[in-house]
């Protein structure tokens, strides 16, 4: 029988319609939580919100931008008066389409703004209004925040998302320090490369004529020598999440296949 970590307890993650989030939600499912998802795009939310239904879930999807302060807010009410408890969170959405590919000094303002504004304002605000929430209820919890390798380093003609996901573990790691005492741990998430919609989005910008020679150039990189399964970066969200992880706070949890393991 699979062991159900989170029986009876509730659990959002953003960009729950996809990727990384959707395996995560999946594997919050079957493990006995309540599953709230949240992200913009309604058609692949309901899709997803239906596949957590068949797992036996309790499940919801609330349509969110988490740039945007009052939806952010929005979601964890609406969150809460569904389910009326927070027990985890995460804070996982991101774009990458948001001015990529450019050398520093040829991104506009607007690009700057966006970017930090999907990729980091959203951490900060979905822990704000979690943060809180948990603080309520007084009986502790985790938060989980998606960085990305490109984070750890500087990232050519990407700096803006690398700024950005190096900014939200500059937030999880200040976070984790301030409501410890509070038993609200707060982790990272540092993927590497995983096969999702954003991934292969990637590979098509890279090199357009060949998106395959994109993937076969990073499996080279990786010691591994595959990419990864969005399953096996939602194991270490679930474990981060998990009584297991009881010790661990203020980490940042690299899952790379151990791509960046020459020079960290
Ligand atoms: N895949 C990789 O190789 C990789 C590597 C390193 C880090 N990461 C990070 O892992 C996380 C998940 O990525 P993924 O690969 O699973 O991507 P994905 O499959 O493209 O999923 C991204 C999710 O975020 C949602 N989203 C995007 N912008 C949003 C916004 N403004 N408000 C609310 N939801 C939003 C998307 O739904 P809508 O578009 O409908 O809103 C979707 O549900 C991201 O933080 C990403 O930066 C991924």
């Amino acid at each position: 029988m699979t062991e159900r970590r989170f029986a009876g307890t509730v659990a959002l993650i953003t960009g729950g319609s996809s990727g990384i989030g959707r395996a995560a939600a999946l594997g919050f499912a079957r493990e006995g939580a309540m599953v709230v998802i949240a992200s913009r795009g309604a058609e692949r939310g309901e899709f997803v919100r239906r596949e957590l239904e068949a797992l036996g879930a309790e499940a919801d999807f609330i349509p969110t931008d988490v740039s945007q302060s009052g939806q952010v807010e929005q979601l964890i009410s609406r969150t809460i008066a569904r389910f009326g408890r927070l027990d985890y969170a995460f804070n996982n959405a991101a774009a990458v389409d948001v001015g990529v590919f450019k050398l520093s000094a040829d991104f506009s303002e607007e690009e700057f703004d966006r970017h930090i504004a999907i990729n980091l304002k959203s951490v900060w605000l979905c822990m704000k209004h979690e943060i809180r929430q948990l603080l309520d209820q007084g009986a502790g919890g985790a938060i989980v925040n998606t960085s990305s390798v490109n984070g750890l380093g500087g990232v050519p003609q990407n700096a803006l998302y690398a700024a950005s996901k190096a900014g939200v573990l500059g937030l999880t790691k200040s976070a984790a320090q301030e409501y410890a005492k509070q038993g609200i741990r707060i982790n990272g998430l540092v993927p590497g490369g995983f096969d999702t919609p954003m991934l292969r989005g990637v590979f098509e910008r890279v090199s357009p004529e060949d998106p395959l020679a994109a993937e076969t150039g990073l499996m080279q990189a990786v010691p591994l020598g595959r990419v990864g399964r969005p399953e096996e970066a939602a194991d270490a969200v679930l474990w981060l999440c998990s009584s297991a992880a009881s010790y661990v706070t203020g980490h940042s949890l690299i899952v790379d296949g151990g791509l960046t393991a020459a020079f960290r």
